[in-house]
């Protein structure tokens, strides 16, 4: 990718790019939990995104995308969102260092990836080598939790998604066969070694991307929101659902309207799920840690209603199969992939069998994706 994208920088614009590179990210468990300051347990993966970047000495920034062959130029000085374009992330980045009062000059950039599959964080990834890119190239004093702040108030602000910190967060924090215990409370994280032994992580790509996802994240958050309104009056306390300790779970079904119960309760249990996971692999029970994934998949389905016909599928079928440990949706959902731990010794047999009784069920072609993890954002050249 790395000569790719410098040739490309040469042919279009000349010269040698500064090169940074940010990673996609996996998530063991703790899924839409991070915008209720929760607890989450995300890792960086080897996949990620390149950018190319050198200042051009002009006012416009020229942007050229290797991965969908295009380009898109923008006045450094005035710029706005357009709905549902690559550019949005570079443009939300920008914005993002401005209004933190550094000052940017035009430059020209090339971009372009690897990430396999929806649902890895490719615009979180591009977002932090943005952010990392122009750190360098205009020498700017900026910590990496501040690119990271950066690229999520990028995403909330011209991608219209009211995320999380998570995937910057892993993007930028990421480190070799570590995953990140990740408190988005106080947005500090423990580095926890990951030795899965004989077993090995794998992605299954469904494939699909139901295309309300967007929305009801938003929708979901909005929810989240709603429960906590309603709960203060018995929790003073309490600004998110964090607050809410899992054994009042009884209580807080008193308190809350059905509908909304069941999305409070996906977050505070996944919370504790989190927690119960990280205690379960520092005393190496995959047992346990498979359940968790199982528990957590159910609850992401069943109780906060995104997940998909295609996903549960993967999943439920996944439980079945031999050697498997653990199997659940991973990311905002509607699509994406699902995440599993299984015995390397069945990773052939469980791919065949899921992959002819999903093919036969969605007629796709499921992907398999290892995934190893990897370290964050950095740059390379
Ligand atoms: C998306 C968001 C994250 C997080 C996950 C769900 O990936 O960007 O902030 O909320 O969904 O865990």
């Amino acid at each position: 990718m790395i000569s790719k994208i410098t040739k490309t920088f040469k042919e279009l614009f000349g010269g040698m790019p500064i090169l940074a590179f940010a990673p996609g990210r996996i998530n063991l468990i703790g899924e839409h939990t991070d915008y209720q300051d929760g607890l989450v347990f995300p890792a960086a993966v080897e996949h990620g995104i390149w950018v190319g970047i050198q200042k051009n000495g002009l006012d416009s920034c020229r942007l050229y995308s290797y991965d969908y062959k295009e380009e898109f130029v923008f006045d450094v000085h005035s710029f706005s969102p357009k709905k549902g374009h690559w550019a949005n992330y570079t443009m939300g980045v920008v914005s993002q260092f401005q209004q933190a009062g550094y000052q940017l000059h035009g430059f020209d950039m090339v971009f372009g990836g690897n990430i396999p599959a929806s649902g890895l964080s490719s615009s979180a990834a591009l977002s932090v080598a943005i952010g990392t890119a122009l750190t360098e190239l205009f020498k700017l004093t900026i910590t990496k939790k501040s690119i990271v702040l950066y690229a999520q108030k990028a995403e909330h602000l011209f991608a219209g998604v009211k995320c999380g910190i998570m995937d910057p967060y892993a993007s930028a924090f990421g480190v070799k066969d570590k995953a990140l215990l990740l408190d988005c409370r106080t947005n500090t994280h423990f580095e926890v070694e990951v030795d899965f032994g004989d077993h090995s992580l794998l992605l299954v790509n469904s494939k699909v991307k139901h295309n309300l996802a967007d929305s009801a994240y938003n929708k979901r958050r909005e929810a989240c929101e709603e429960s906590v309104a309603l709960l203060k009056p018995t929790y003073p306390e309490a600004t998110t659902l964090r607050d809410i300790p899992v054994k009042d779970l009884d209580k807080v079904k008193q308190i809350l309207p059905e509908e909304l119960f069941t999305k409070a309760k996906h977050v505070i249990t996944e919370i504790d799920r989190v927690n119960l996971a990280s205690n379960a692999l520092h005393a190496s029970d995959l047992k346990v840690f498979g359940n968790l994934l199982k528990e957590s998949h159910r609850s992401l389905s069943q109780d906060f209603e995104v997940s998909c016909e295609e996903l549960d599928f993967l999943a439920e079928k996944s439980w079945t199969l031999p050697g498997i440990i653990g199997s659940r949706m991973m990311g905002g959902g509607f699509g994406g992939c699902t995440i599993n731990l299984i015995a390397n010794a069945e990773l052939q047999n469980f791919q065949n069998t899921l992959s002819t009784a999903y093919k036969e069920k969605f007629d796709i072609d499921a992907d398999f994706i290892p995934v190893s993890l990897s370290k964050g954002a950095e740059i390379v050249g």
